[in-house]
């Protein structure tokens, strides 16, 4: 990276001081990026999760957020002059918002951007469609894209541009993974873990040592549950993943986590049961779903309920105080039945709310804002 650019910015510091495990590791470029949770330091983790806590104690009960600088002290304004860009090249209702409302909340300004509409339909890459809203002088990139690696490669292109002559050298830009492919959706990760620690009475600490979480359904194509195992087993909880054989196959073990092909044997022994939608775009139609890509991983939608949806009898099934996640979007009567999604046990609205808390505290955490 040094060959490439003659002009570093000045706030790169080189110290040979062992870096500090909880901080996000910057880049050559002096960028603090959240890329993945997989191979993060545990105590990173914990530090996102604590800040988000911190938030959460801070902002109490308010809920939503949806006008500028409406966070109280100490966080308001604390993101005032910056600049979020949301590059959403795929799909998104809950994680677009959350992140726009966080950032608006803090105080930056937020700029929206989406496939349909950009210049990504008449054939840019994504690389260059971020190096140019980063040239427009964007502090961080939100980015979701259905190719897996696609904020690691778009992370890359932004630390090895040259700078033009005659113009000082970009700012440092963050790349906030906002779900890539089948690979990581960081932020749902983390959201889905504090939601299972405040469910617990975790905070303190974060540490989630006897807790068994079943994530269960299509984990194979879920960037969600790749997340979840990451940063749920770092904090020392056992991941029972949950599903047909093609859904759950034996390479999942490698993320350390347990392997089951029958939900109702592990409900019992579940703190937390996390359900997943099937990624049908990312599929072969099984019988009865119309738009799919990819493998079919289960012969039909009524067998597949049969064996794995949540429903009434199975919810009766789960531990005392167990709970009932789900990233969201919800297939009513596939995954999970009304009767399941909308019971006292479900924490999904929960979810929704506590990532705009963890979007804040990362928002935080690679724009470099950590006095609060
Ligand atoms: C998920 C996603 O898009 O990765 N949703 C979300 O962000 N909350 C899961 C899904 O699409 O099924």
């Amino acid at each position: 990276m040094s060959s490439l650019s003659p002009h570093r910015p000045e706030h790169v510091h080189h110290t040979h001081a062992a870096p500090d495990p909880a901080r996000l590791p910057p880049d050559s470029a002096g960028a603090t990026h959240l890329l993945q949770l997989g191979g993060l330091h545990p105590a990173a983790i914990r530090a996102l999760l604590a800040r988000t806590h911190r938030i959460h104690t801070l902002m109490g009960m308010a809920m939503p957020l949806s006008a500028p600088g409406q966070a109280p002290a100490p966080l308001r304004g604390l993101l005032k002059g910056r600049v979020v860009a949301n590059l959403f090249f795929e799909d998104s209702t809950r994680t677009r918002v959350s992140f726009s409302v966080a950032a608006r909340a803090l105080g930056a300004k937020v700029v929206d951007l989406t496939s349909v509409g950009s210049s990504v339909s008449k054939g840019e890459s994504v690389a260059d469609t971020a190096a140019n809203v980063a040239a427009m002088g964007a502090d961080a990139l939100v980015v979701r894209h259905r190719a897996s690696g696609a904020c690691h490669l778009i992370a890359r292109t932004l630390a090895e541009l040259r700078p033009a002559p005659g113009l000082p050298a970009p700012r440092p830009c963050a790349v906030i993974n906002a779900g890539d492919g089948r690979h990581e959706h960081p932020t749902q990760g983390l959201l889905d873990t504090y939601t299972l620690a405040h469910a617990h009475g975790r905070l303190d600490g974060f540490d989630l040592s006897g807790l068994t979480v079943a994530i269960v359904g299509d984990v194979a194509a879920s960037r969600v549950a790749r997340s979840d195992i990451a940063a749920m087993t770092a904090l020392g909880a056992q991941v029972v993943c949950v599903g047909p054989p093609g859904m759950v196959p034996a390479s999942l073990r490698a993320l350390g986590c347990a392997l089951s092909h029958d939900l109702d044997s592990v409900l019992p022994s579940a703190d937390a049961v996390n359900v997943l939608r099937i990624q049908f775009e990312r599929r072969e139609p099984p019988a009865g779903a119309p738009h799919a890509h990819g493998p079919a991983a289960v012969v039909s939608l009524r067998e597949y309920a049969r064996l794995y949806a949540l429903d009434a009898d199975r919810l009766g099934a789960m531990k005392p105080g167990a709970i009932v996640m789900h990233p969201g979007p919800i297939n009513r009567g596939v995954e999970i039945t009304p009767e399941a999604a909308d019971s006292p046990r479900s924490v999904v609205l929960r979810q929704v709310a506590h990532g705009v808390l963890v979007r804040m505290a990362v928002a935080c955490a690679c724009l470099g804002v950590d006095d609060f």
